[in-house]
């Protein structure tokens, strides 16, 4: 049996990868740009887009199952027409990549200028992910959702500050979530390609506890070895930084009203027990993400082992 990773060079779609060929099994990895994949050896790497029907075809070849990347997401006018084409070529189990967002309370519209510019992406994200498991479920084809809660891979937007010696300057230091770490994502995802345990279940996975932005920054100065300052402004500064960037006006007003609404409280998405309850194991920390991915933040010049 050969599995297709979609979204195989993403954050979690990487470690899905990997983890499947440390099982043994035989992996087919879809991307649009081959040559830059950098994927281990043994793997078949195709070229595939979501937003081209004709590379389908060769990607899904004597496939049965799919790690699914939230394409309806990424592509929102797509008609979603792989997940057809995927069982008309003899998929038989589809693993969703979805996001916490799809169990928002119903409500919300993505459209309604009178709520504010937070709960309209919040409606937008819901119904994105919602979109792409409501068509897989409606196939007759086993299916897992995997809805990640906020990814630590975030904090890799300030990889580039950092590395260039500068420090971290955000609105809201104290506002955090209980952030995700990749591998335990694509732990839960294998587990569902490969075993029958997780057929029709849909899963809602966080990190362990909330972690906030001052908090992020001092675990990826500790993780490296770096004195990296986190250096918080004024909402009003960052707005207008953020502007002067290019941000597009209701980016900029969704990002900060999510800063300001998760300064007390558990988060967006509160932390869940469902990778422990799962594997027996604890979540892994933001610290051990930071740990995992200390050499993307290494200032340059600095040769400090980890
Ligand atoms: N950010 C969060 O906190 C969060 C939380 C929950 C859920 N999510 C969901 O997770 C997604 C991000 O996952 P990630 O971080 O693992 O991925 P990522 O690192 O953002 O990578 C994006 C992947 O999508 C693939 N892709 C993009 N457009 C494509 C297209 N037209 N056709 C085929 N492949 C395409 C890219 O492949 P190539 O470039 O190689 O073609 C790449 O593998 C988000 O889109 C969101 O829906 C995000």
């Amino acid at each position: 049996m050969t599995i297709l990773v979609t979204g195989a060079t993403g954050n979690i779609g990487r470690c899905v990868v990997e983890r499947l060929v440390g099982a043994g099994q035989r992996v087919r990895a879809m991307t649009r740009d081959p040559r830059a994949a950098r994927l281990p050896a043994g793997v078949e790497v195709v070229y595939g887009d979501f937003e081209r029907p004709e590379t389908w075809r060769d990607a899904l070849e004597e496939i049965e199952r799919v790690y699914l990347f939230p394409f309806a997401y990424v592509i929102p006018e797509s008609d979603a027409g792989f997940v057809g084409e995927a069982v008309k070529a003899g998929v038989r189990r589809f693993v969703v990549h979805s996001a916490a967002a799809a169990e928002f309370p119903p409500g919300d519209d993505q459209y309604d200028q009178s709520i504010s510019s937070l709960r309209r992406h919040l409606a937008m994200e819901r119904d994105a992910h919602r979109e792409q498991e409501l068509l897989v479920e409606a196939t007759d084809v086993e299916w897992t959702h995997v809805r990640p809660g906020l990814l630590a891979a975030g904090a890799l937007g300030w990889a580039e500050q950092i590395r260039a010696g500068y420090p971290v300057v955000e609105p809201y230091g104290a506002a955090g979530s209980a952030l995700v770490h990749e591998a335990d994502v694509a732990e839960i995802a294998v587990a569902a390609l490969l075993t029958d345990a997780h057929i029709g279940a849909a899963y809602t996975i966080t990190g362990p506890a909330k972690v906030s932005q001052a908090e992020q920054v001092a675990a990826i100065a500790a993780a490296t070895g770096q004195d990296i300052r986190f250096e918080e402004v004024s909402p009003e500064a960052a707005l207008e930084h953020w502007h002067r960037q290019g941000y597009p006006h209701d980016i900029a007003a969704w990002l900060i009203e999510s800063l300001a609404a998760t300064v007390d409280g558990p988060g967006l998405v509160p932390a869940t027990d469902t990778f422990e309850r799962i594997t027996g194991r604890p979540a892994r920390t933001f610290a051990q993400w930071a740990v995992d991915h200390a050499e993307e933040f290494r200032v340059v010049g600095d040769t400090r082992a980890t």
